[in-house]
């Protein structure tokens, strides 16, 4: 099956995804796809289930700001935060879904720990819009979306554009 991006409320979205154990696994494929979809859609990070593979996998652009290139694009095996301090409030997105944008609190510095495709393990701190990057890909992960972390009353600004999202999955799923 090919792999496309998945829009809210597409119930991938949703599932907790599973470790990587075994870096034997052909990972080439899902990555490759991964990056393909990002700069398609030109977005700063994708998570697997996005494009409906349940997997914790994800991809970070390490230089946001700068000009896009391939090799800022870095992938991400089984991330996990280890410590976070700080706080900083700014606005995301998040290809998933489309139009919405919404202030969100994160932590300013995330402690990563991951690996990459070769199984080898990496430990280093991000900071400001990549730690921003790393809490958002980390949540997909675990099935949550920005939008669950705005406050109730920046909530209510967009519930009428989730529901008109909800409404499309539905008629697009029955065409
Ligand atoms: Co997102």
């Amino acid at each position: 099956m090919s792999h496309y991006l998945r829009i809210y409320p597409d119930p991938v979205l949703r599932k907790k995804a599973a470790n990587i154990d075994d870096f034997s696994e052909n990972l080439t494929v899902l990555v490759s796809d991964m990056r393909r979809i990002l700069a398609e859609v030109g977005g700063v990070g994708l998570a697997a289930p996005q494009i409906g593979v349940s997997k914790r996998v994800i991809l970070v652009r390490m230089n946001p700001m700068g000009r896009v290139e391939d090799e800022d694009v870095r992938v991400f095996i089984n991330p996990e935060i280890m410590d976070a301090t700080g706080s900083r409030i700014g606005e995301e997105g998040c290809l998933s879904i489309p139009d919405v944008l919404g202030e969100v609190e994160r932590s300013a510095q995330v402690k990563i720990r991951a690996k990459d495709l070769l199984g080898k393990h990496l430990d280093f701190t991000a900071q400001d819009l990549v730690s921003v990057i790393f809490q958002h890909e980390i949540d997909h992960l675990d099935g949550i979306l920005f939008t669950d972390r705005m406050s109730a009353a920046k909530k209510i600004t967009i519930s009428s554009q989730l529901k008109q999202l909800k409404k499309k999955y539905q008629k697009d799923r029955k065409s």
